[in-house]
C-alpha cells in the first residue's frame, strides 16, 4: 500500500539531544505530525567540528532519514545548518524537502529589523562560517550584525547548569563583550539556548529582544508544509528518537530539552 505523503514522518537531526528544543516547539504547533528524531552524540560537539567532518556526519544521517521515508528533514543544529545545507539539499534532492534553522531566523529579522543592530551568539562554528553574516548581507536591509562565539554556553547547558549563579556569571561574562554593545535584539544562534533565554532577557533587562528560534523555526516547518500540502491530518505512530551513541545520562538530558523524558534508541551509524 503506497503510503499518502501526508502521513510520512518529519526527521529532525541534531549533533546531540539540544536539537529536542526544535523538536519540542514542532510538537506545539503540528501536533499531528510524527517526528522522527536522531542526534549525533557520537560527534558531538559540532561546534568545534570542521565543515567537511560535519557534512559528512549529515549526509550518513539524511541516509538514514530518507530510508524512514521522511517527507521533510529538518537540520536542528545551527552549526549543521552553516556547514552542510546546501550540501544536503542537493544529496537528498527530490526525496524529502529540506530545511535549517538559519534561513527562517534571517526572514524573521529581514522583516522585524531593518535598518538596526542585531547580535547573534552560537558555537565557533556558526559564528566563524559567516553564514549568519553573508545571509543578512543578501537581505539588503541595512541590517548590521555582531556576533560572538560563546562555546561555553551549550556544555554548561548539557550538564545542568542553568537558571542557577554559575551559568549567569558564564552568561554576564559573554554578553559584556564590547562587540554586542548597542544591539537591539539578539539571536540565539544555538539549541541549546531557548534554555537560557530568561536569563539572557534578565541581563538586557528585556530592554533587547532575545530571539528563540526554535520557535521561529517550528513555524516555518508548518507554513512550508502548508505550502506543500504535505501536513498530515492526524497523528500516525510514535515519535522515535535515535542517537548514535548511547548513555543514559542522554536519556535523563532529554527531559531538559524536549520538558520530558524519552527513550532514547541507540542506532549505531558509524560501526
Ligand atoms: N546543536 C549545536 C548547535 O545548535 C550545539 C551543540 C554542538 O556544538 O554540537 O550549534
Amino acid at each position: 500500500m503506497v503510503q499518502d505523503k501526508r502521513e510520512q514522518p518529519i526527521g529532525i537531526f541534531d549533533s546531540g539531544i539540544g536539537g529536542l528544543t526544535v523538536a519540542q516547539a514542532i510538537t506545539h504547533v503540528l501536533p499531528e505530525e510524527q517526528l522522527i528524531y536522531f542526534g549525533d552524540t557520537a560527534h558531538l560537539p559540532y561546534g568545534d567540528k570542521s565543515t567537511a567532518a560535519i557534512q559528512a556526519y549529515a549526509v550518513k544521517i539524511c541516509d538514514l532519514l530518507i530510508r524512514q521515508r521522511c517527507k521533510l528533514i529538518l537540520i536542528a543544529c545551527n552549526s549543521a545548518s552553516a556547514a552542510a545545507y546546501e550540501l544536503v539539499k542537493e544529496y537528498v534532492g527530490s526525496k524529502a524537502h529540506v530545511l535549517n534553522v538559519i534561513d527562517p531566523v534571517i526572514a524573521y529579522i529581514g522583516e522585524t529589523y531593518p535598518a538596526k543592530t542585531i547580535g547573534l551568539i552560537g558555537t565557533k562554528q556558526t559564528v566563524n562560517s559567516n553564514v549568519y553574516r553573508k545571509k543578512v548581507d543578501e537581505l539588503d536591509r541595512n541590517i548590521n550584525l555582531k556576533s560572538v562565539a560563546t562555546p561555553l554556553l551549550a556544555a554548561m547547558i548539557e550538564e545542568g547548569f542553568f537558571n542557577d549563579s554559575i551559568s549567569e556569571s558564564v552568561i554576564e561574562a559573554y554578553l559584556s563583550d564590547p562587540e554586542l554593545e548597542g544591539i537591539e535584539a539578539l539571536i540565539l544562534g544555538c539549541t541549546h539556548y531557548p534554555l537560557i533565554r530568561k536569563q539572557i532577557e534578565k541581563f538586557y533587562a528585556r530592554k533587547v529582544d532575545v530571539l528563540d528560534a526554535s520557535q521561529i523555526v517550528a513555524a516555518h516547518v508548518k507554513q512550508t508544509l502548508e505550502k506543500l500540502h504535505m501536513a498530515s491530518a492526524h497523528l500516525v505512530g510514535d515519535h522515535k528518537f535515535y542517537v548514535s551513541d548511547f548513555t543514559r545520562s542522554f536519556e535523563e538530558s532529554t527531559r531538559i530539552f524536549f520538558k520530558r523524558k524519552v527513550h532514547l534508541e541507540h542506532y549505531p551509524l558509524w560501526e
